[in-house]
């Protein structure tokens, strides 16, 4: 069936919109994918439709308070199945290829996105999972991390990609970055495709793709170098 995803959100449209285009569009009309959105102002219970307030101990901004947003986190977890609830936020842990992965192997994902300073510490600590970064910069809101998120995993469910070994060869797949790629016309006034991958050896292709990986990470990413074990044959290529 389909991976199923929830997402807790002041801002739902801002998430289907992200979803709408390319692979994993194309993933949630195949029925591969379904996202669903719950809105906290739709639990709010005051006449304004509260959903934050003013931050104990002061200072600036605002955070977002419990009733509303365990509400809808509980709509979204219900279901059946085991859930794992992940809050997005700069405080996380950096996301990788390998935990996309392994969040695409299941189970289903409740994701939470903040806004304004946060979100009161104490429905994290009761409610959620795991708390989960993009990378090192401040988002107005977990919406976009979500977004990402969601698509990064809608791309590896089985029939998303039309060729099943595009995600194979993927950068971070193998723990490195993607070798360089051409197409028509083969010369041209930007220059020439390597002479290699026409020439028709698929060996021989394959070892320059492999070469071209491994220089690209080594000169761009030498730290994903230095955390992958190596086969015998880049190892090789490396040394020559
Ligand atoms: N919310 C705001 N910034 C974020 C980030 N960098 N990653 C995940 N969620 C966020």
């Amino acid at each position: 069936g389909a991976m199923r995803i929830d997402v807790v959100t002041l801002f739902p449209e801002l998430i289907e919109n992200c979803l709408r285009s390319g692979v994993v569009g194309r993933a949630q009309e195949r029925g591969l994918l379904a996202v669903r959105t719950w809105n906290p102002r739709d639990f709010a219970t005051d006449s304004h439709r509260t959903v934050d307030d003013r931050p104990c101990g002061g200072g600036p901004g605002m955070v977002m308070m419990i009733g509303p947003l365990q509400a809808a986190l509980e709509r979204a977890q219900d279901g059946d199945g085991p859930v794992r609830t992940v809050y997005l936020s700069p405080q996380g842990v950096r996301l990788t290829q390998a935990k996309v992965a392994q969040f695409a192997r299941g189970p289903r994902l409740v994701l939470l996105c903040g806004r304004y300073e946060g979100v009161d510490e104490r429905l994290l600590a009761h409610a959620v999972d795991e708390e989960v970064s993009i990378g090192d910069y401040v988002l107005s809101g977990g919406e976009l991390a979500a977004a990402v998120l969601i698509d990064a995993i809608g791309r590896l469910q089985d029939g998303a990609l039309n060729d099943a070994q595009s995600a194979e060869q993927d950068s971070f797949s193998d723990g490195l970055l993607d070798c360089p790629h051409y197409t028509r016309p083969v010369r041209g006034a930007l220059g020439d495709v390597p002479p290699v991958l026409l020439s028709g050896d698929h060996a021989a292709i394959r070892r320059w793709r492999r070469k071209q990986a491994l220089g690209r990470t080594w000169l761009r990413r030498p730290d994903l170098l230095a955390r992958t074990e190596l086969d015998a044959e880049s190892r090789r290529l490396l040394d020559e």
